[in-house]
């Protein structure tokens, strides 16, 4: 799948490869003119994916001066200390302008790949392999780096684009099945704005839940891939289509906040789809055939979808607290039938009336007003 950036344009290449073929992939897009690669790697990865070892060994292989820095594993690794850490390494391994970075991992790990690639001796080139399905259909595209800061998650970042992602679904083997499904979230998040086809293939597995093959969620991968690599074509920089991407995430982030990030960011965004979805139909953007659809087939992938019992008046207060305040409004994402995503204000007191009706809940509940952080 091309991301089409004009000189900037990058291909995201999703299959079940050899260690070789990764490598040679990289190397091509990487340039004959690199001087060295550093190779990040998510600690959780490196300790359980046989995957790993051989890749690295086909990289030094092909490309000069190979060096390897393991990351804690996941979110640990999202935060300046970490970078500085990583960029000390990098000075002491003596890279260059014309050296890469190689980020092997989740999100996280993708995230602070490119984060250090974009601000080592001013930015350097970078590539990615993402090695869990949130990392492979989010994510490793569309340029957006950076890591948490104590005060919040991804308040400090830029935006750099790799010069290529391979999607190697076979690191898919050694995910756990939690990991896995939170990732569907966000296919299904894309069928949902911006492509049916990916529902009907979910809803094609019927009750019996995701499956155990990695090579099954190609297409899923594919598509998802193309949907962000479009909106991203097309508002590289989000300043208006690319918030289509942030739906379920409005009251999704604050859902995952205020669980202390017990909910993983897929579960989260899940629970922010059946809230956008309700949401949606009270203002008659919705139908409700299409409400119940995605109801149905969250809950047979395996995810949660009893917003009812999680959502009051502390988790609606998070909604809006996130850096791109935007006046009193908050630009909210709906959706009117499958494919079909639609963006509008709503405010702060409408989420309010709407969703805190039981007679406990009390007034006054959603004070911070703003707009999604999102990560489109
Ligand atoms: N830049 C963007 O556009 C963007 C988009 C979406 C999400 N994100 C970021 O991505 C992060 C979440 O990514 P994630 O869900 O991949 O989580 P993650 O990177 O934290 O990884 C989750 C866990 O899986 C482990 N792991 C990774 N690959 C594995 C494999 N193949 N087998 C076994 N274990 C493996 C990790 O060690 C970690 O413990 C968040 O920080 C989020 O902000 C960024
Ligand atoms: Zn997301």
């Amino acid at each position: 799948v091309g991301v089409e950036l004009g000189a900037r344009r990058y291909d995201v290449r999703i299959g079940s490869f050899t260690a070789d073929e990764v490598a040679g992939m990289l190397a091509a897009a990487l340039g004959a003119d690199v001087t060295g690669v550093a190779v990040l790697v998510d600690g959780g990865l490196a300790a359980c994916s046989p995957r790993v070892a051989p890749l690295v060994a086909a990289l030094a292989g092909r490309l000069p001066r190979v060096a390897r820095h393991d990351l804690p594993a996941g979110e640990a690794c999202k935060n300046l200390a970490e970078i500085e850490r990583t960029a000390e390494w990098l000075a002491q391994n003596g890279y260059d302008r014309r050296g890469a970075v190689i980020g092997i991992g989740g999100g996280a790990t993708t995230d602070h790949a490119g984060f250090a690639a974009s601000i080592y001796l001013r930015g350097v080139r970078f590539a990615l392999c993402p090695t869990t399905l949130l990392a492979m259909v989010d994510a490793s595209v569309g340029g957006k780096t950076g890591v948490d800061l104590p005060a919040g998650k991804n308040l400090v970042g830029a935006f750099h684009q790799p010069r290529a992602v391979i999607a190697d679904l076979g690191f898919l083997d050694t995910l756990p099945p939690r990991e896995r499904i939170a990732g569907l979230a966000e296919v299904v998040k894309c069928g949902f704005i911006a492509d049916p086809a990916l529902l009907a293939a979910m809803e094609a597995w019927g009750g019996a839940g995701a499956p155990a093959a990695a090579a099954a969620y190609r297409p899923l991968v594919a598509g998802a891939v193309r949907v962000k690599a479009a909106v991203v074509a097309e508002d590289e920089h989000e300043g208006g289509r690319r918030a289509i991407l942030n739906f379920g995430h409005t009251v999704g982030h604050a859902l995952e906040a205020a669980s202390g990030y017990a909910l993983l960011h897929g579960e989260a965004v899940s629970l922010g789809m059946i809230a956008a979805l309700s949401l949606g139909r009270a203002r008659g953007i919705t139908p409700e055939p299409l409400q119940a659809r995605a109801r149905r087939l969250l809950k047979d992938v395996g995810l949660p979808v009893d917003l009812e019992a999680r959502l009051d008046a502390s988790v609606l207060a998070r909604v809006g607290v996130d850096k791109k305040r935007q006046g009193a409004k908050i630009r909210f994402v709906f959706c009117a039938a499958a494919g079909d995503a639609r963006l509008e204000d709503v405010t702060a007191g409408d989420l309010a009336s709407h969703f805190l009706t039981s007679p406990g809940a009390g007034p006054g509940g959603a004070r911070a007003i703003g707009d999604d952080e999102g990560h489109g």
